[in-house]
């Protein structure tokens, strides 16, 4: 489709092809680059399609020259020309426009710029970053850098490629509100002030969860929502306090029902915006998971997988240990690492792993004959349990179990990373079910939902539920891994009244405390409610993946910080205190 419609400009500036030579064109864009030989200046006019080359040499009017050697790097200018053909050793084969320039019979100037505070356009894509606080202080001229541009435009082709997907398979958008009942979901709610109850607060939405169960009830089937969700929790490199999600919820679901339609809309995406086709998504439970991987949302694209050990006849202290207090032991082989981790590079791996809360780290080197290294003093039989080659480093934690594979997990990513064994340009996608349903809050030590209260346990553990093996209930939930990344989570619901009821009751949550947190949802179960369930992607997530970067900010237009700021617009502020009156709040600052 033209880009140029009604405006002045006859060309966008990517669009000039040698076939144009001899048209006459008007290109409107920032000056990219500034080249000015003496007797000829070239000018690189950049918009978001492109780059074209203006040349003024003596062939241009005196007026023309003039104009041309005031620009400089960022103005924005129109440029009036006629096109020609470049001679053949001036193509350029790195640019679509390679092949032409711009003689230019006018130039003018439409905007100037004050001396800029980081290099931008192609200029900016050779220059170092400025740090990230400068980027997004000056946010509309990171934005304008090419590769920011593409990783918003992948955002966009994201959205559509979703859409398109969903409204395809039944699914109908529907939106839901963004001021609504406090109903925290494990983080803290963003809360507003009412102006007409005094004392009343609305939250925003951490995500739109009950309203999609309602709408199930409401009986709309299959819904989606492409929708902002809020979360005052504690941020890293891939949480935002406002991010995006792709919030779905299909009637009389299962699990493989959800797993068949979510793989397509993913195979879709990858499909459209990688042009890959992904190899069908393995399932792994939540068990299998920590014990191959120590982590529940493991990156699959490498080894490295974890050993269980079953070192109860061991005599060697440090596990002996480790074993009488009710811990476990787990090891992992690095193929070759014998020669490739220095005692340095181990000693700072053991200090790694102290992080979380291990004591320290075993490690032995296979050779030809045995092994050489700490681990030589345990038995041989028990080593063997390994499956070490000669040339081959063992690493063996000890510990509590929890301890022992967060770390032991956390280390195997470090490792493959710091040893290069992760094919940057691969993806590995694995969904992860069976989750444990509850767990104790380490502060309170009471029972918590893992996924969310409206979770259902599967049926045979549902007995389990308020008894002291309340910890051995799993749920009917599931999330989809990509990279390391958790990109999307959910849940078969709980549709029945009555066993809602119970897993509050089981979470400790009074009738009344019940009833006037989720009483509406309560009631609304009560009404003839289908079975019902579905999941929500981390829209951010997934499009930080599909663009190749690790860094949630870049695929934002207008991120926060990591201490929840906006840079540019200077927000959070402190506002007029008659403002506060009128809501009812007193500072207390
Ligand atoms: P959950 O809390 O797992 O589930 O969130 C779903 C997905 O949203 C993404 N995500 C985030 N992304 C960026 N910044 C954050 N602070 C952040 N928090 C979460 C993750 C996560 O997998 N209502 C349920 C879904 C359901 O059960 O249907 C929910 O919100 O990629």
């Amino acid at each position: 489709m033209s880009t140029v419609g009604l405006s002045r400009r006859t060309h966008d500036c990517g669009a000039l092809r040698p076939s144009d030579a001899g048209s006459t064109v008007i290109l409107q864009g920032w000056v990219d680059s500034v080249r000015d030989n003496g007797g000829v200046i070239f000018l690189l006019i950049r918009d978001r399609y492109g780059l074209t080359q203006v040349t003024v040499d003596d062939r241009c009017a005196p007026a023309v020259w003039e104009n041309a050697r005031k620009v400089r790097l960022e103005y924005v200018v129109e440029v009036e020309g006629t096109a020609m053909a470049r001679a053949p050793g001036a193509v350029n084969p790195d640019m679509a426009t390679g092949g032409v320039e711009v003689l230019a019979t006018r130039v003018t100037i439409l905007s100037r710029t004050r001396p800029l505070p980081f290099a931008v356009g192609s200029g900016g894509a050779k220059a170092a970053l400025p740090s990230e606080e400068v980027r997004l202080t000056y946010r509309y001229l990171d934005l304008r850098r090419p590769e920011m541009q593409r990783r918003l435009f992948i955002r966009h082709r994201a959205y559509q490629v979703t859409r398109r997907y969903l409204d395809a398979h039944g699914f109908t958008e529907v939106e839901t509100p963004i001021l609504n009942k406090s109903t925290p979901e494990g983080a803290r709610d963003y809360l507003v002030p009412s102006r007409v109850h005094p004392g009343h607060w609305y939250a925003l939405p951490q995500s739109p969860q009950i309203f999609k169960q309602i709408l199930m009830i409401a009986g709309f089937d299959r819904y989606f929502q492409i929708c902002k969700c809020f979360r005052d929790e504690d941020l890293r490199a891939d949480r935002q306090p406002e991010f995006t999600q792709i919030d779905i919820e299909i009637s009389f679901a299962t699990w493989p029902l959800v797993k068949e339609l979510m793989d397509g809309l993913i195979q879709s995406l990858f499909q459209e915006i990688q042009g890959i086709t992904l190899p069908p998504i393995p399932v792994l439970s939540y068990a299998e998971a920590i014990a191959r991987y120590g982590v529940d949302n493991p990156d699959i694209r490498f080894g490295l997988e974890h050993i269980g050990l079953d070192w109860a006849g061991t005599e060697f202290r440090v596990v002996r240990g480790a074993l009488d207090a009710g811990g476990i032991a787990k090891g992992m082989v690095i193929p070759g690492g014998a020669t490739r981790a220095s005692r340095k590079v181990i000693d700072a791996w053991t200090e790694f792993v102290k992080r979380y809360r291990l004591g320290g780290l075993l490690w032995g080197k296979r050779t030809d004959t045995g092994w050489s290294g700490p681990l030589s003093k345990v038995e041989p039989a028990l080593l063997d349990q390994l499956g070490a080659n000669p040339g081959d480093l063992a690493l063996v934690a000890a510990g509590p179990a929890p301890h022992v594979h967060t770390a032991l997990g956390r280390l195997r990513s470090h490792v493959a990373e710091q040893l290069g064994l992760i094919d940057p340009d691969s993806f590995g996608l694995v969904w992860i079910n069976a989750f444990p349903a509850f767990e104790r809050d380490e502060e309170t030590g009471r029972w918590v939902a893992v996924h969310h209260p409206f979770t259902k346990p599967l049926d045979e553990h549902i007995p389990l539920m308020g008894t002291d093996r309340m910890g051995e209930v799993l749920s009917d939930a599931y999330d989809l891994v990509c990279n390391g990344y958790e990109i999307g989570g959910g849940s078969i619901r709980i549709h029945d009244q009555a066993l809602q009821a119970r897993v509050f009751e089981a979470l400790g949550l009074s009738e009344e405390e019940a009833r006037h947190k989720f009483g509406f949802l309560l009631d609304a179960l009560s009404y003839g409610a289908p079975p019902h369930g579905g999941l929500a992607f981390g829209f951010d997530r997934l499009v930080m993946i599909l663009s190749g970067t690790d860094n949630i900010r870049d695929v934002i237009a207008f991120p926060k910080t990591t201490t929840a700021q906006d840079l540019m617009a200077g927000s959070p502020s402190t506002v007029d205190p008659a403002q506060l009156e009128e809501l009812w709040v007193r500072n207390t600052v």
